[in-house]
């Protein structure tokens, strides 16, 4: 028999409810009304990042035109047509950056665009794989589309902190800090790079040099952000894992084991493991659309474990995983970010390393593991 305070207790907490479900219902009309005749294009909307960066879009009332290469694609579709304000304000193009062409209706009558896509091998082409050339050509051609357009103010490019190494030139050693004025030299090899790595640095790192000239020509009057974004863990809008969860994962379970390599590129090129949680990467690319006037490139990272930190953490808060030894290992203290630009510029990151792994952990739980 439950107590008379035990009923008000429930009855103040039901009360409490109902009015946080009305303050999100009020926020979202509120929202929506604000936004609702902006437009933005989201360039590999179903991607990780695409999916909750659309769908944080769609929260605020944006009206989101998003392109992935397959609509009949039911796995992708899914997901995205599932979204608060989908029914109403997501429009679907199919693009493909090998015919970047492709994404020039997606595009029109957009005020900004969010370049997320990025090539990716098929099984049978990792072996010698090199997109360098394609993901070039498709940044040239997406900025093109956006200065024809006539309406877009700014073309806020998804980069990887990968592109920011922080070896020292001589390969003797690593700088102090990792920051915006790193780049990874192109020449430079590190143990665990492999053909897939390899190629994505490449392409990574010419595609953001590319769209990152739009700058100093000031084309259009087109304005260029790359956020260069950490390794990106937290939950998902989709029903499967995406590979950097599973790299932030990778100490805890076997799933895919080579992933765990990731963190030791990671740390060879940085001298860390720099994490952001999902929410916060998505955070900051609305953040770097919605500032008045924004350029340049910004490291987006809210923390620089070691993979040894990382073990050492799940290893005590999850020994349900008996976590393999060969997974503790590494050096004790890392190389940090040594950048506050977006944090000048106003940004707050809101997820420190523990909420990050946690939230990766839970989201695994939740979705059973599965991948791909
Ligand atoms: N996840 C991270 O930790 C992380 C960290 C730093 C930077 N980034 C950057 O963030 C972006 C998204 O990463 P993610 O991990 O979220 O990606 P993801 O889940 O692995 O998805 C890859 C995306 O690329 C698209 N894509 C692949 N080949 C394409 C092609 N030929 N034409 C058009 N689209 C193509 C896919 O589109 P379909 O749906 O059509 O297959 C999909 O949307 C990438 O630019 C990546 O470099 C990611």
């Amino acid at each position: 028999m439950i107590s008379k305070t035990e009923q008000n207790k429930l009855h103040i907490q039901e009360i409490s409810n109902c009015r946080g479900i009305k303050k999100e219902i009020f926020f979202f009309i509120q929202m929506e009304k604000n936004n609702n005749m902006i437009k933005v294009c989201v360039t590999g909307a179903s991607s990780y990042i695409g999916s909750w960066l659309v769908k944080k879009l769609l929260y605020k009332g944006y009206v989101v035109h998003a392109t992935l290469r397959n609509k009949g694609d039911v796995m992708k579709v899914f997901p995205l047509k599932s979204l608060l304000g989908a029914d109403t304000r997501l429009k679907l193009f199919e693009a493909d950056l090998y015919n970047p062409e492709s994404f020039e209706e997606s595009i029109q009558g957009c005020e900004y665009v969010f370049h997320v896509a990025t090539p990716m091998p098929a099984p049978n082409e990792i072996s010698n794989w090199d997109p360098s050339k394609a993901a070039v050509t498709a940044v040239k051609s997406i900025a093109q589309s956006c200065i024809k357009s006539g309406t877009v103010k700014r073309l806020i490019y998804t980069a990887s902190v990968m592109t920011t190494a922080v070896v020292k030139e001589d390969g003797t050693g690593f700088k102090d800090v990792f920051d915006e004025d790193c780049w990874t030299p192109l020449d430079c090899t590190f143990p665990h790079y492999d053909q897939f790595t390899k190629g994505y640095v490449h392409s990574k790192t010419l595609s953001e040099k590319e769209v990152l000239k739009i700058n100093e020509t000031k084309e259009g009057g087109l304005e260029v952000v790359a956020l260069n974004c950490a390794l990106v863990g937290g939950d998902t809008v989709l029903s499967y894992l995406s590979d950097s969860q599973i790299a932030c994962l990778s100490q805890l379970t076997a799933i895919t084991p080579n992933l765990y390599d990731h963190l030791r590129l990671l740390q060879e090129m940085l001298g860390s493991v720099p994490l952001i949680h999902i929410d916060d990467v998505c955070e900051a690319h609305i953040f770097c659309m919605e500032k008045p006037s924004m350029t340049g490139r910004f490291l987006c990272t809210s923390t620089c474990p070691t993979h040894l930190q990382m073990g050492k953490y799940m290893q005590e808060n999850y020994p349900e995983f008996d976590i393999e030894e060969k997974f503790i290992e590494g050096p004790e203290t890392g190389i940090k970010c040594g950048s506050t630009k977006l944090i000048d510029s106003g940004f707050e990151y809101k997820y420190d390393l523990k909420k990050l792994l946690d939230d990766t952990v839970a989201c695994a739980r939740r979705l059973a593991f599965s991948t791909k």
